[in-house]
Formats: C-alpha cells, structure tokens, sequence
C-alpha cells in the first residue's frame, strides 16, 4: 500500500482527505490510501515519517514553515517564499513544493485581463507568500495591505486605502480569513464603490462559494473567483508530483 496524509493542527474538517479518497474511488486506484495526521507540534512528524510505505505528505496550517528543518531537499518556489505545502518522499529522499503557487496561478489567470497590471494582497499570511511569488512572475505589480504595516516595507494599512486608490488597483486577493465561514457576515473594510467592471476579485477562502468581499464586488460589476478552483488545482498538482517517475 502507498501511503499519502495531510499534516497540520487542528485538522477538524480537511479538504484533502475527502478529495483524494473519493478520487482513488472514481479512477479506481486500490494501491493508495490518504489520512489525516494532526500533529499538536512538528516533533510529532518523525513518527509518522517513519512508516516505510509513506510516499507524500500535504501541509497545513500552521506547519508550512516548520516543516523545512524536516526536507532533505526543495524546489526554487520553497527556498524563495520559505513554504512548503507537499513533500515528495522516496526512501530516505523528502522534497518540499508548494503547490499552492501553482494552484493560484494557473486558476488566477483565467479571467486575468491585460489591463490588471496593478494589484492589492490583502493580509501578509502564509498564503500571501505564494501570491506574492506568482504576481512577480506574472510581472503584476502590487502592494500588500495589512492590519499593523510596517513603515519600512510600504505596505498599506487599511485606512490608506482610499477611493481613488482602490479604483487604479483593479486586482484585489483576499489571502485574509475574514468572511470564511462561520464569520460569513465579515468582509476586508474596502472603499467598495470605487469598484467597477474593471476590478477583479480573487479570494483564497472557498467557504461560503461567495463571500461578502466577492458579493460586493460582483454588485459593483467586478469579475470574482473564490479559493475551491485553487485547492483542486494544489491537490491535483501534488498527485503530479508524487507520481513522477524519480
Ligand atoms: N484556496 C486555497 O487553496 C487556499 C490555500 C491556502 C490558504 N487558503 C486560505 O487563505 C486564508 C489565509 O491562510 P494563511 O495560511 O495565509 O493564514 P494566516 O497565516 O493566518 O494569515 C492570514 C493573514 O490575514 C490577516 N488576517 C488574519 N486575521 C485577520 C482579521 N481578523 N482581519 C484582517 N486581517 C486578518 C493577517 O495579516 P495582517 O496581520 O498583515 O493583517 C494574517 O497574517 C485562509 O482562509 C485559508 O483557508 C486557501
């Protein structure tokens, strides 16, 4: 049996587990098996690493950066941003990808227009990082905003972001939890009518479908798309990765 997991803390309902189990089901791959690890601290990694038959790992918050003492290898994505999201393990052999960057670009571009040349990355989280790398690849240029910004990096806060500000900024990616289900009634105090037909509103979170902060949006015009095409992207990439010939 090859076996795949998902590490992280707390892991109460995981989108991976589910996914990967009802795909080994509908292509009727019997060899392979997906579980969840939910490690209270990284010191619990070894023990599930030492199961010779473990052949991936996924990771989750709050673990994409404590796992890289644990690679023996990374990709350039991972030693740029410094997150890691899946391991490849082969014997003795873990080498970390992020797959989240691959997820949010090849879903972001999508509906990319030429004209979303300047951007906004809402919250400088984890996943801000590999929103940040796939901006810069794409040649976007943007600016993070942040609830406490620091005066030397020229982030924005959010009473900076005034009207006509907002509408030369015509992408806009959530990397923040607000409006993720429960809190379904929260959005990122934006200036929304300064949005328009121009604007494109990417949020990472994928519950509720359509958050408060894409709701406005879409009122005022914008193209929206929330975080579920990503996460089918990331997890399908990770499969990729795990199934190359060494
Ligand atoms: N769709 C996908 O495939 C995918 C992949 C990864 C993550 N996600 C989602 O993306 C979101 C962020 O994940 P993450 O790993 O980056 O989390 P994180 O490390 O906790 O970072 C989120 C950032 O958002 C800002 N933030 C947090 N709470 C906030 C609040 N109450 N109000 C305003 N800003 C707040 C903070 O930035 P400041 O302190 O600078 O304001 C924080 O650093 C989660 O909802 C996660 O589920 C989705």
């Amino acid at each position: 049996m090859k076996r795949y997991g998902l590490i992280g803390y707390p892991l109460s309902h995981s989108f991976s587990q589910r996914y990967f189990t009802e795909k080994f089901q509908r292509e009727g791959i019997t060899d392979c098996t997906y579980s969840n690890f939910s490690l209270a601290s990284i010191n619990e990694l070894p023990a599930v690493l030492a199961d010779p038959e473990l052949r991936g790992l996924n990771v989750t918050i709050p673990y994409k950066q404590q796992v890289l003492p644990f690679l023996t290898a990374m990709s350039p994505v991972v030693e740029s941003i410094g997150a890691c999201n899946c391991i490849r393990i082969d014997g003795a052999s873990r080498v970390g990808h992020n797959t989240d960057v691959v997820g949010f670009e090849r879903s972001l571009v999508k509906k990319l227009g030429s004209h979303h040349q300047q951007a906004l990355v809402l919250g400088t989280g984890g996943a801000s990082k590999a929103v940040e790398w796939v901006l810069d690849q794409l040649g976007i240029v943007y600016r993070m905003v942040s609830r406490s910004p620091r005066p030397d990096t020229g982030d924005l806060g959010y009473d900076d972001l005034e009207p006509g500000l907002v509408a030369c900024y015509t992408l806009i990616v959530n990397t923040t939890p607000v409006g993720m289900y429960p809190k379904v009634d929260d959005y990122p105090p934006l200036p929304y009518e300064a949005l328009g037909p121009r604007h494109y509103l990417y949020d990472l979170v994928y519950n509720p479908e359509r958050t408060q902060f894409l709701q406005r949006g879409a009122a005022r015009g914008a193209v929206v798309e929330n975080g579920h095409e990503m996460l089918v992207l990331q997890a399908e990439e990770s499969w990729r990765i795990w199934q190359e010939r060494a």
